[in-house]
């Protein structure tokens, strides 16, 4: 088998409005079928292996010290814009967290906020983030029977969550929000004309605006740590702002970036995931019968919008040696892209993957990744889900769609981005 991918399915995979409807699944199903490894070449890229098998996924991301995180970038990006991040940082990242560290360094890092994300500790959260579960359902039946999800609830809900766990003050969501949404919506369709004139700029004004943003987070982020040094409390931001390794203070870079990774990774996907899942509600009448007659059933059912939404699409891995996998010899440098949507709806682990299922025992949704990079914060989402749909299922009476569901146009994290309910809340 050839391992070139043919030329219009290698431009569906590099085009963010495919992932707004079902032409990337298409491409996806049809590369699990007849080239499950292979490579895209596409102008305005380096080539890229394309994983689209479930097992070959879990296989890589376990594999850690053959496939980097940090080598090359983390997310598939254009060639022009991966010349500008080295040319600005000196490095193929803006930031450098968690995601972008291997081994010596990853497992370090990560132990600093492992045991706040185990289950045990996010347990102790429940109450309060219940609390801020039911105010998001108050909110809704105040809205007088309709409203735009995504921009209404979803998009509030888990930022709410993580600025208290972070400790952040709630006067500064505007820029917390812009935090996530210029990282992760960089390609949505609002940011298009703003992209196009990014592009066109010298060289030096744009780095002039990268730095300037960066170092507007950084600022940002060090009035926090300089506080929490002085007075530390019980947040995460305490955590990060004092953290030592191999007996020294981190430095400004890698707290800045372990704030921005904790305030923006945990945002859109679970936003996503929980639009993703009000989404299938609004479309399946039986769904909130079944949830209201047995509500033990919402964390299948929150597990099984996880794997559908699967909000972060694609995260990329560089091979650190020559090695043959999957039938294919990959070189040392080469970039490979785990294509996590295509893995959740492969037909040889899920049954009729493009149903939506509560009897999926177990889900093997492969959304959150796996091996040393699997997401830390799994424990919290699933949480904050359990809690919105516990506090909204007893009292939703219906809810349907009034209008048309849109979804936003990324390679990297996307999921809905307009959901328009009309909705009986008690
Ligand atoms: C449904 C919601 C979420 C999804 C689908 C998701 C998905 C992912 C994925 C796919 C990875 C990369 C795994 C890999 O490279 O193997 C990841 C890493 C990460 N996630 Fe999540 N995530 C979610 C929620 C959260 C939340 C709520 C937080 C915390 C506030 C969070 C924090 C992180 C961090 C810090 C990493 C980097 C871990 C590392 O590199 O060691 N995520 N997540």
């Amino acid at each position: 088998m050839s391992e070139a991918i043919p030329e219009t399915i290698a431009r569906t995979l590099v085009d963010p409005s495919a992932y707004a409807d079902e032409r990337i699944h298409d491409a996806y199903a049809w590369l699990r079928a007849n080239n499950p490894l292979g490579r895209a070449e596409v102008p305005g890229f380096d080539p890229f292996w394309v994983v689209t098998r479930h097992a070959d996924i879990l296989e890589i991301s376990k594999q850690n010290a053959l496939f980097h995180n940090g080598d090359r970038s983390t997310t598939l990006t254009r060639q022009i814009d991966d010349a500008r991040v080295r040319k600005i940082t000196g490095t193929p990242h803006f930031v450098r967290s968690l995601v972008q560290m291997d081994a010596p360094d990853h497992p370090k890092y990560r132990a600093l906020t492992f045991k706040w994300f185990a289950p045990g500790s996010i347990k102790k959260l429940e109450d309060d983030i219940r609390a801020l579960a039911r105010q998001e359902v108050d909110r809704m039946a105040a809205m007088g029977g309709t409203c735009e999800f995504m921009g209404d609830v979803a998009l509030g809900y888990p930022l709410h969550v993580i600025m208290s766990i972070l400790g952040v003050p709630m006067a500064d969501k505007p820029r917390m929000l812009r935090l996530t949404q210029d990282i992760f919506g960089a390609q949505d369709i609002d940011k298009e004309e703003k992209n196009r004139k990014l592009e066109k700029l010298p060289s030096f004004l744009y780095s002039l605006l990268v730095k300037a943003f960066l170092a507007d987070f950084t600022k940002y982020f060090m009035k926090i740590a300089k506080d929490r040094r002085a007075n530390p409390r019980d947040d995460l931001a305490s955590v990060i702002a004092n953290a030592v390794i191999d007996g020294k203070p981190i430095s400004d870079r890698e707290a800045t970036g372990y704030f921005t990774i904790v305030a923006t990774a945990g945002h859109d996907t679970t936003s996503s995931s929980l639009a993703g899942g009000m989404g299938m509600l609004a479309r399946e009448p039986a769904l909130l019968e079944q949830l209201k007659a047995d509500p033990s059933l919402i964390p299948a059912f929150i597990e099984e919008a996880i794997r559908w939404t699967t909000p972060v699409k694609t995260f990329m891995r560089t091979a650190t040696e020559d090695t043959e996998f999957g039938g294919r010899r990959i070189s040392k440098g080469d970039w490979l892209m785990l294509c996590y949507a295509s893995g959740n709806r492969d037909e040889t682990v899920f049954d009729d993957p493009f149903a939506f299922r509560l009897d999926r025992k177990p889900n093997k949704q492969l959304a959150f990744g796996y091996g040393a990079h699997v997401c830390i914060g799994q424990h919290l989402a699933r949480l904050e889900l359990k809690c919105l749909f516990e506090e909204l299922v007893p009292r939703l009476k219906s809810i349907g769609l009034d209008g048309e569901m849109s979804f936003t146009h990324s390679w990297f994290v996307n999921g809905p981005r307009r959901l328009p309910l009309r909705f009986e809340i008690d």
